[in-house]
Parts: structure tokens; sequence; C-alpha cells
């Protein structure tokens, strides 16, 4: 069985597209979930699908009990899923190479510090560019910057506004996410 570890910051509609995949697919275990909010969906959600969860914020992500305890479960791949703190470098050194994120839209454009949510949207519509989509890449230091996993691309619709291209974006994010984590796992020993 592969464990996975999600962060997420939001609604966390791409950890429960996750959770729900390898529900059916099985073989993955979501083991927690981490977040900076109390508030957001996706805690709400973690406590519906009876999955453990953590609350962190910047000082206690840099803590070494953290990093403990993500070591603690073991995890397959963590994977970022809307999570809007910086990770340590200590977790990304622990664990590279098995920390991913999606983005939603075409790295290397359109990334970096602050480019999250509906700014990245506004700012690809801004250009007046044709095409958007998304960027599965592993995670780094630098913001949005480590290696490509995988890309998908959907149009920008003439009339389209940030909502209505951050719908097509996240039909595309619950569809590949899921997969490329499963590719992914698929190439990897279990423990
Ligand atoms: C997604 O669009 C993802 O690309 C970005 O944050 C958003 C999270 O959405 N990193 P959700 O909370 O999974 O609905």
């Amino acid at each position: 069985m592969h464990r996975l570890i999600i962060f997420a910051s939001g609604q966390g509609s791409n950890a429960q597209a996750i959770i729900d995949y390898f529900k059916k697919e099985g073989g993955v275990e979501v083991v927690l979930i981490v977040s900076n909010k109390a508030e957001a969906g996706v805690v709400n959600m973690a406590q519906r699908e009876g999955i453990p969860y953590l609350l962190t914020n910047n000082k206690r992500l840099n803590e070494t009990l953290i990093l403990e305890e993500l070591a603690g479960h073991n995890p397959s791949l963590i994977v970022l899923a809307g999570f809007l703190l910086k990770i340590p470098s200590a977790i990304i050194e622990a664990f590279r190479g098995r920390i991913i994120n999606i983005h939603p839209a075409l790295l290397p454009k359109w990334g970096g510090q602050g480019m999250w949510g509906h700014r990245v949207h506004h700012a690809v519509l801004e250009a007046g560019e044709l095409q958007s989509g998304i960027t599965i890449h592993l995670v780094d230091e630098e913001y949005d910057h480590g290696a490509t996993l995988l890309q998908a691309t959907c149009p920008v619709i003439s009339g389209d506004i940030a909502d209505t291209l951050a719908a097509r974006i996240h039909k595309l994010e619950h569809f590949y996410y899921p997969r490329a984590i499963q590719f992914l796992l698929s190439n990897m020993a279990e423990e």
C-alpha cells in the first residue's frame, strides 16, 4: 500500500478528487492532510472522510517536530494541492523528489511567489493567451520551479473571466492529478 500526505489550504477539491480516485482504484491511502487553515474546506473534508489532519503555520512548519511526524507516516509522496505556505528546505531535503505540486497554469510563465488562485488566471487573461492549463511538477526550494512532470492544456475562450477559466482548469486538475500520482507511484517501491 502506498501512503500519501496531502498539503492544502483551500477548498480541497483536488484532495477530494485524489481520495475519490484511489477509493475506486485501491492501492493508495491518504494517511494525513496538512493545512494551515482550520476553517478551510479541506479540513472539513478530512473530518468527513475520517482522515487524520494536522494544522500548522509557518513557524511550526519549520520545526523538526513536523518533519518527524511526516517521516513517521512513511509517505511515498507528499502532494501539494493548493498549499499556500512555502515548504521549508529541511522538508524538501528529507523528501527530495517525492514532493509534487500542481499549478493552475503553464509554467514557467505565470508562476512564482504570489502567483496563486485567481491572480494566475487574471494574468493569463490580461496577456491575451489563447491557452492555459496545468503543470504538475516536483517541488524544490524555489516557488513553482521544480522539474515538470506533466502539463495539460485547455483553451482560453473569448469572454472568459477568471472564474470560468478556473472552472475549466479545475476539471483538468481533477482528471490529471490523481492519474499523475498513480503513474509516479507505479514506478516506486511500496514499503
Ligand atoms: C488549484 O487550482 C491548484 O492548481 C492550486 O490551488 C488550487 C487548489 O484548489 N495550486 P482546490 O483547493 O484543490 O480546489
